[in-house]
């Protein structure tokens, strides 16, 4: 029998880890699969990473960095040396990196210069927008990766601009709708998730924000601050909080006022999560994973950005973006987008994402699932 294909899968952040928990259930079950877990510790609060380790049944990893927090070189430069470490004592077949963060860029870029094949599921993912530390990331990983397993279309055509087509890239779907349908109706008791939270069915906003370019600039926050001030007069408002954006609301002062206005809680679970964003009136995020499951869920979603890389959900209607610069112009669109719906589109492939990508990989050996 030929040796088993091993992959070394690096993850470190919060959606990282639901992404990664269904490929890694399905390369467990396959004989000719050895997958070996790498976590960097860029998220390292139980509730932004343990706890996803224990309700999605993700093996604990074989090698934990515990690099944890820091500026952007010196975090991804502490990772690119643990992760050559692992990369040379394991030797992997393929190294497996997932979506946008600093720990997908360290994981490519520590394997292609060992010149060991990268994979990088949701590749193609373009802003157009170099300001967002994610962009690098997505853009550089992208270039040094063997296989480019793409999510949509419009990934796939980012990729054939910037010259990236032919073998190299497979259009396999998006693993978290794999996700959002594997773990839909996993949560025990769904009901008293809301009556715990003070809410109904359909009776209440969720909100999201944590992306830096909101976190970082005080006018933004501010106006996001505002807008869900207004909106909490009149509305039930959820907001699950980011440690990044706990920590900026205490520096500017605005944590009480926030506090006061909406129903504030430590980040969730996915499972809690999946349940509210199908329960929501509304979603209102910056995140990127929050606005293709409000969309899952057949919720309406405002982005309180300047842009997305999940445009198909725009144009079919499902999403509004609004740069976060004016409290009012949130709070119309808002109250704009509660009771709407947009077609029905089927942009994120079968759910067979997972599988996808690992026949992909195995396809290199001559397809060890066929
Ligand atoms: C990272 C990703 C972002 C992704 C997000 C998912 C990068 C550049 N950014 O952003 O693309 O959307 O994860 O959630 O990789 N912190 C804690 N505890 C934790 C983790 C973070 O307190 O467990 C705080 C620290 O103050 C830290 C800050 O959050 O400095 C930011 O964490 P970091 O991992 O650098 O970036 P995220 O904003 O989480
Ligand atoms: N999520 C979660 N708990 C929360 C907030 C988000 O489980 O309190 C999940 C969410 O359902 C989605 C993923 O985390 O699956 C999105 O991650 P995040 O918003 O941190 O990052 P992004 O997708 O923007 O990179």
């Amino acid at each position: 029998m030929a040796d088993p294909l091993t992959i070394l899968t690096v993850v470190g952040a919060r959606p990282q880890f639901i992404k990664a928990a269904v490929v890694s259930r399905l390369a467990a079950d396959q004989d000719g699969i050895n997958e070996i877990l790498l976590h960097t510790g860029q998220h390292y609060d139980d509730n932004m990473s343990s706890t996803f380790f224990e309700e999605l049944s993700i093996p604990t990893p074989d090698h934990h960095l515990g690099i944890g927090s820091g500026r952007h070189g010196a975090q991804t430069g502490s990772m690119l040396a643990g992760i050559e470490e692992v990369i040379l004592e394991e030797k992997p077949d393929w190294v497996l990196v997932y979506g946008d963060t600093n720990s997908t860029i360290a994981g490519a870029l520590a394997a292609a210069k060992l010149h060991v094949p990268v994979a990088h599921v949701e590749a193609g993912m373009r802003s157009f927008n170099r300001l967002m530390p994610e962009e690098l990331n997505r853009v550089l990983t992208d270039h040094v990766a063997t296989l480019n397993l793409t999510s949509t279309d419009a990934a796939t055509s980012n990729l054939k601009a910037e010259g990236i087509d032919g073998e190299g890239v497979i259009q396999v779907g998006d693993v978290m709708y794999d996700a959002a349908r594997f773990y839909s109706n996993r949560m025990d008791d769904p009901s008293s998730l809301l009556s715990d939270l003070g809410v109904e069915p359909g009776g209440f906003i969720l909100a999201t924000v944590h992306r830096a370019e909101n976190t970082d600039a005080p006018t933004r926050l501010a106006s996001i601050i505002e807008a869900l001030e207004q909106l909490g007069k009149e509305h039930r408002i959820v907001l699950p909080l980011h440690p990044r954006t706990r920590s900026a609301l205490e520096q500017a002062g605005s944590l009480a006022r926030l506090e006061a206005a909406v129903i504030l809680r430590e980040p969730m679970g996915y499972l809690d999560m999946i349940v509210l964003e199908r329960e929501a009136a509304l979603v209102v995020t910056d995140s990127g994973g929050v606005q293709k499951e409000a969309f899952f869920q057949e919720t309406p979603c405002v982005t309180l950005r300047d842009e997305t890389e999940w445009v198909e959900l725009v144009e079919s209607g499902w999403n509004t973006i609004v740069p976060p610069t004016d409290p009012a112009s949130i709070v119309d669109s808002v109250l704009g987008a509660i009771g709407t719906s947009g077609e029905a589109i089927r942009p994120y492939g079968d759910g067979d994402a997972a599988i996808r990508i690992l026949d992909a990989l195995a396809g290199t050996r001559g397809g060890v699932l066929a």
